[in-house]
């Protein structure tokens, strides 16, 4: 196994998932519990992760002197490889030219660590993003490659098998980070690739057994993808220890809370109350048209629902919930900057505090497209598993204005056509997410020889890897003029079909 120091990078997680992908296990260790873990796993290599701190403070972290002083690869990046230095004699020091971004880097000399990636001379592009500066490289060390901003871009000890980089090979911008790790781990440190899914799902089962013992599980399932895996892999733990409760809104798309309700019931004998909530969360909306409004407003009855319908139960001790590790990080992107609320998400956050239970979160490290792969692995349709992402507050962020069971119904019925035209263009899983929204205006048209004065409908289509950023999906002229013609004619209520041109930013994927 790869032990992961978490020196406090945000994109730590990062790291970890490329040495998934390698098909290596690893674990992530904060930096102050290193010494231990080091200890019980015996692993045959450590990473040390990027941080936000500076080697001047004096809190800052460092690397155990256990693992300093055994016979292991290390790899340190950034933040990691400073401490590398400075903890075996080198010098770093603070600089005034910080570097920020892509950066093209020489490669100077071969090693171990590049093997099969980058040869010396190469010129790869990698990603920067750093302060302090390495002044002094320790003894055995020496650089392997330079750039403007770092002489010490990356260095090599390969009879100690120990390296640095002040680069981040984990993030994509880092075109051959990949390779580079996947090198690491398995050529440097000689570990055999055998880490899969299966794997994941067995030992996740075997630490929800151990953490949960004889007691009470209660999920609350969403409709969406990462509850429903999460919820699947629990039951599959402790069985009926566990009770689903489907808070139904009434705000999802067409289908959608049938499908759900079958699927666990059905499928895979999951117990499930189904909370037909749809007349209170629509009255309570009522009238109510600013974004913030209505989010708030979802995500606070939904936790009462699901608050009153737990006491019916008698309680649990545990909640379980389908937190990703994006929602962990949420809006903080390792560009560093402060974050700040552009929308309230209502699924993270809540619920674990009010209802006082603990938390079983068993997809905590993952990322959405693992959640999929780990869905498929538990049996979980592929179609329902590759559904595209649905926000918590559903339909309500999707019709600007007022939200009325006649405008979901309205929407519902666009959404599905225009999903419906996507999958028979085999477009489906190209795209990140599509959406019909349904908005408040109201323009003219002719129908036969009448005239209409009925609502416009907008249609959403990009492209993403996290959600964070996304392009515009570029259909082709005849699928979307396809598409209109059959809301227009198909959709009593609709007139006018407009299709949304913007990418995030500036826009956001909802309208809300
Ligand atoms: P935005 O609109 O912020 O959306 O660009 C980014 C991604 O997040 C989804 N989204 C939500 N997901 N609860 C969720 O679970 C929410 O409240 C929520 N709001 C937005 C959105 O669908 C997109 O995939």
């Amino acid at each position: 196994s790869i032990l992961i120091l978490d020196f406090g990078s945000q994109v730590t997680q990062l790291i970890a998932r490329r040495i998934r992908e390698a098909g290596v296990y690893c674990e992530i260790v904060p930096f102050a519990k290193g010494a231990e873990a080091f200890a019980r796993m015996q692993p045959k290599g450590v990473i040390l992760s990027g941080s936000p701190a500076n080697i001047s403070d004096a809190n800052g972290p460092r690397i155990p002197d256990a693992v300093l002083a055994a016979d292991v690869p290390l790899l340190g990046i950034c933040y990691g490889e400073q401490s590398l230095c400075y903890q075996l004699g080198g010098a770093v020091v603070a600089s005034d030219h910080r570097e920020f971004g892509r950066a093209e880097i020489e490669i100077v000399d071969d090693c171990a660590f590049f093997a099969g990636v980058w040869a010396k001379g190469d010129r790869p592009t990698v990603w920067m993003s750093h302060g302090d500066r390495i002044d002094v490289i320790p003894p055995g060390f020496r650089a392997v490659a330079v750039s403007p901003g770092a002489p010490f871009a990356a260095i090599a000890n390969d009879e100690a098998r120990r390296y640095g980089v002040q680069f981040h090979p984990e993030v994509v911008h880092t075109p051959d980070g990949a390779a580079l790790l996947k090198n690491f781990v398995v050529n440097v440190c000689g570990v055999t690739p055998n880490w899969s899914m299966a794997g994941f799902r067995a030992a996740k089962i075997a630490e929800i057994r151990e953490q949960v013992g004889d007691g009470k599980v209660i999920c609350g399932l969403s409709g969406g993808v990462d509850s429903a895996v999460a919820a699947v892999l629990i039951h599959e733990a402790i069985g009926d220890q566990l009770t689903c409760v489907f808070v139904d809104h009434g705000l999802m798309r067409l289908g959608e809370a049938e499908q759900v309700v079958s699927l666990f019931r059905e499928h895979y004998h999951i117990p499930l109350v189904h909370v037909e909530a749809e007349a209170l969360f629509l009255g309570g909306l009522a009238g109510v048209t600013d974004p913030e409004a209505k989010r708030k407003f979802v995500g606070k009855t939904f936790i009462e629902v699901f608050e009153a319908e737990a006491k019916k139960l008698g309680g649990a001790d545990f909640l379980a919930q389908g937190t990703l590790y994006p929602d962990v990080i949420e809006s903080v992107s390792f560009t560093g900057g402060p974050s700040v609320t552009i929308k309230s998400h209502h699924n993270v956050g809540g619920l674990p505090e009010r209802m006082n239970m603990k938390l079983v979160e068993p997809l905590r490290e993952l990322f959405k497209d693992e959640v999929r792969r780990l869905g498929v692995e538990l049996g979980l349709p592929p179609a329902f598993v590759g559904r595209h992402p649905f926000p918590g507050p559903g339909l309500a962020i999707r019709i600007p204005g007022e939200v009325t069971k006649e405008a979901c119904d309205t929407l519902r019925k666009a959404d599905a056509i225009y999903l419906d035209e996507i999958r028979k263009a085999g477009l489906y899983d190209e795209i990140w997410q599509a959406f019909a929204v349904l908005l408040p205006v109201r323009t003219v048209g002719v129908m036969g020889d009448g005239r209409t004065y009925d609502r416009v409908c907008g249609l959403r289509a990009v492209t993403s890897v996290d959600g964070m950023t996304a392009d515009v999906y570029p259909f082709e002229a005849s699928f979307l003029t396809r598409t209109a013609t059959r809301i227009v004619n198909e959709v009593k209520g609709i007139n006018r079909v407009v299709y949304d041109y913007t990418s995030k930013p500036p826009g956001t994927i909802e309208w809300e």
